[in-house]
């Protein structure tokens, strides 16, 4: 995430299914690369695959599958004779995925599609994993409802998203932090897309099971440091009226001495829900 440097990444382009500049996508891959590394979304893959329950031959869909990390562990728990698809609408993103999965040799499909319009027959799909795709769909009933329609009796739905408004931090002060979350949230479509998820999941049809899981996703020290996210959050604040330029700079530069000393800490919260079909 420390490389979030291109100028063309901003908060209100970043897993957008048309941004497709170069250096755009090189910074959306760093910080999808970041997630994945991190030992607190392991954590909730872990927990919410075992709710998956993926069986041999299962038709597995990644929905909104990024860099195909988890398309590929879907493929591998399939097995060779199952069908699974990564379903991304950014055409870069999808080309990261397809080169990685070939240098993995595992076989899957990508293609082009969006949450709202899943280019899948009804009740065709035995697990959907959708991660961290709803925050970023503005209809999110709408795609969950596509889920819904897609998976056949007995399948299983693994979506897990964020709350951006569980966002902690240290060493920012909490008026200025809060006017840079408000406008972080609000280059953002679905901000607290997980609370909405049980209910959207019920008025779609599903059932969810009661253990919710849920892992913070702790940001490193080295992205803290001049981090990128914050200059995008606090330029935003700017530009809103709502902290001045030297509330700004006196913020990220305190989050930096923070970092560099070691102990920033800067959270938000992704939950997962296990959703089945009757
Ligand atoms: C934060 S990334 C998560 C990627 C991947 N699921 C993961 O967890 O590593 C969000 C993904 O959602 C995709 N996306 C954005 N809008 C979408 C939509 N309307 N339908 C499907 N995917 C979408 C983005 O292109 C991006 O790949």
């Amino acid at each position: 995430m420390s490389e979030v440097s291109g100028t063309s990444f901003t908060l209100g382009t970043a897993f957008r299914p048309g941004t497709v500049d170069a250096d755009a996508v090189h910074a959306m891959v760093s910080v999808l690369d970041a997630q994945d590394a991190a030992p607190s979304i392991e954590r909730l893959r872990a927990w919410a695959l075992a709710g998956a329950d993926v069986r041999r031959g299962d038709t597995c869909v990644d929905i909104g599958s990024g860099t195909g990390t988890m398309t590929r562990r879907l493929a591998r728990l399939a097995g060779p004779d199952a069908r699974v698809l990564g379903i991304e609408p950014n055409a870069m993103l999808r080309r990261v995925a397809e080169e990685r999965c070939a240098s993995h040799g595992v076989e899957v499909e990508f293609c082009q599609g969006l949450a709202t319009e899943l280019p899948l027959p009804d009740e065709s799909v035995d697990v959907v994993w959708c991660e961290r795709v709803l925050q970023h769909v503005p209809d999110a009933q709408a795609a969950v409802v596509e889920i819904a329609r897609v998976l056949r009796p007995g399948g299983r739905a693994l979506l897990l998203d964020s709350d951006h408004a569980s966002r902690v931090e240290s060493d920012i002060d909490p008026v200025v932090g809060r006017a840079m979350l408000d406008a972080f949230m609000s280059q953002i479509a679905n901000p607290t897309a997980a609370r909405h998820l049980p209910r959207q999941a019920m008025t779609a049809g599903l059932h969810v099971d009661p253990d919710v899981g849920s892992s913070a996703l702790v940001y490193p020290q080295d992205v803290l440091m001049g981090s990128h996210m914050s200059r995008l959050a606090a330029d935003q604040a700017v530009t809103d009226g709502t902290i001045t330029p030297a509330q700004a700079e006196e913020t990220l530069r305190t989050q930096s001495a923070a970092a560099d000393a070691g102990w920033a800490f800067s959270a938000i919260t992704v939950f997962g829900f296990v959703c089945r079909k009757d």
